[in-house]
């Protein structure tokens, strides 16, 4: 049986309640374990290693997709903010306004997005700009309230 839903960004899979949940498809375009100077240790291990810009499933294919992409332009070469979570590149806009096309794609018509962001250094309101879908509503969590999960439906065609 397919999987209902997938992860675009899965990384390092910590914001999941189990992280090797079979119901899900984990996808990062990073596969590796990367070991810093403390000696800790991250692994990124994706099922599928891919671009969230152009994504290998058919249209139509999840009834939930999560993408929780790097929120920082500005982040140390060999820091753990960057081996955990990515980083972005001077091309963000483009970058996520691809992301978001490519996951509405691949979700059912009726399907739901979950977008996660943290504002540490860009404003949630000049991500939300790069997609023309319209969210549905979210919550903040953290100490700051900086980070934003905000819930978006893929239209079901009349
Ligand atoms: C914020 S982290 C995701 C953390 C994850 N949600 C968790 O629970 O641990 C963002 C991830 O997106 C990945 N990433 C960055 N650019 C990507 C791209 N173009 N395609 C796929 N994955 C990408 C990074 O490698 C990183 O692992």
């Amino acid at each position: 049986m397919s999987k209902p839903v997938l992860d675009a960004t899965a990384g390092p899979r910590m914001m999941w309640f189990d992280p090797a949940d079979s119901r899900a498809v984990y996808v990062d375009e990073r596969s590796e374990t990367v070991t810093l100077c403390d000696g800790r240790t991250v692994t990124i291990e994706p099922d599928v290693q891919a671009d969230f810009r152009s994504l290998p499933f058919p249209d139509a294919t999840f009834h939930r997709v999560v993408f929780d992409p790097p929120h920082m332009e500005r982040v140390g070469k060999t820091s753990w903010t960057r081996a955990k979570y990515g980083a972005l590149f001077p091309t963000w806009r483009d970058d996520l306004a691809a992301g978001f096309e490519e996951c509405f794609r691949v979700l059912k018509p009726g399907g739901t997005l979950i977008f996660k962001w943290n504002e540490y250094q860009i404003p949630v309101r000049e991500v939300l700009a790069c997609t023309p879908h319209k969210p549905l509503y979210g919550h903040r969590s953290g100490k700051q309230s900086k980070t934003h999960w905000i819930a978006f439906l893929k239209e079901v065609a009349e």
